[in-house]
């Protein structure tokens, strides 16, 4: 790996992780660059990365959606390049996410990176995510207001602004920085040179996330079909009022749909592992048979996990890519969701087994997992 991060995790997490801002000064030493701008520039021109032109020019901000067919008219200042989910596609720049992994995955969001020229900049704004922004190429100045109510506006439709506000931190950062941000503090980048950064997202569901996706899970699964009944119902006087008591039992009728333990549990699973963006899936061509898989584990081959592919062990329950997984091989499947790479050894005695090697080779033939060449 060639970027080592150095911070004191336990001290970071107590201080600062969702509490304040802080500047991690050279986090990454002898920082390199996983990526050219050309190489950004090139991904934002695929359909399936979801990138973002930012311009700044005469006081007007503009906004547009990739994928770009052409960079030509773009001039030398005033505008940002951004590319989210640069994990997925992109190998080098994934392993920048690498040592985030002391942080639970199902609160991983992406890595996005952008690259601003002089004057460029996506302006004064508010994340509703932790973001730890590592500074690459060149130098910029970070700008980080208090956590404090503050007016949003739109200077175009698909920007989202603060007002001024009074900075906590104002930081020129080199390459290796990390300017760690919890939601809600105010932020803003602007340079002077060609600059490169590096943002690690970690986002938190909101209660409407959370609703909906848990009645999308209801009506798949055709729970809470049973309806509101009041067998101890009396004559009203007002046919017109809600009785408190009617409300509590309503209310008691969503609680316990959620307060299925098995239900939420394999809800939680599905929703937590399904990728917020698009994965570069290749499922593997010819297909691998079940003593293929075998023997290039045994031989020595090493299985990496596909970049951005969520893996979860939610209390004992697993997930893999939004559908549930009842593995032959218990511990194997925790390694499978602890490890992005493995090799015979963590995968221990469920090789003798011949249901999960047929599970593991499902998912290598689906693009999943894959041997290193
Ligand atoms: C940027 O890299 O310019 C934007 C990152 C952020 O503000 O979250
Ligand atoms: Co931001």
């Amino acid at each position: 790996m060639v970027n080592q991060l150095n911070l004191n995790w336990p001290e970071f997490l107590e201080k600062y992780w969702q509490k304040q801002p802080v500047v991690l000064k050279n986090a990454f030493p002898n920082f390199v660059d996983p990526i050219t701008p050309d190489e950004l520039a090139g991904l934002a021109m695929e359909p399936e990365v979801d990138s973002r032109l930012v311009s700044h020019k005469d006081g007007q901000w503009s906004a547009s959606h990739g994928p770009f067919e052409q960079f030509d008219d773009l001039g030398e200042s005033g505008w940002s390049l951004l590319c989210q989910a640069v994990n997925h596609w992109h190998m080098p720049a994934a392993e920048l996410v690498r040592p985030f992994r002391v942080l639970p995955e199902w609160r991983l969001d992406d890595l996005m990176i952008s690259y601003s020229v002089p004057g460029g900049g996506v302006g004064p704004h508010i994340d509703n995510y932790d973001v730890f922004i590592i500074q690459g190429m060149g130098r910029r100045r970070w700008r980080v207001g208090d956590a404090i109510p503050m007016r949003q506006f739109c200077p175009h439709p698909a920007l989202l602004h603060v007002d001024p506000f009074e900075p906590i931190i104002d930081v020129e950062m080199s390459p290796g920085d990390i300017l760690y941000i919890p939601p809600g503090f105010p932020h803003d980048g602007f340079t002077y040179e060609d600059t490169l950064n590096y943002s690690v997202g970690f986002r938190g569901p909101n209660g409407r996330d959370l609703i909906s996706g848990f009645a999308d899970y209801a009506l798949e699964n055709d729970l809470g079909g049973v309806n509101y009944g009041d067998p101890d119902l009396t004559v009203r006087d007002h046919a017109g009022r809600v009785e408190p008591h009617e409300l509590e039992r309503l209310r008691a009728m969503m609680v316990e749909m959620i307060s299925q333990p098995e239900d939420f549990k394999q809800w939680f699973g599905r929703f937590a592992s399904t990728p917020r963006h698009e994965l570069d899936i290749a499922p593997a061509e010819p297909p691998y048979s079940a003593e293929e898989v075998l023997d290039a584990l045994q031989g020595g081959e090493t299985l990496t996990r596909l970049s951005g592919l969520r893996v979860l062990n939610v209390d004992g329950k697993f997930f893999v890519n939004s559908e549930g997984w009842n593995p032959a091989d218990v511990q194997a499947a925790d390694a499978l969701s602890r490890l992005t790479e493995l090799s015979q050894d963590d995968l221990g005695n469920a090789l003798q087994n011949p249901a999960f090697v047929e599970e593991l080779t499902a998912f290598i033939n689906q693009g999943y997992w894959f041997f290193d060449e």
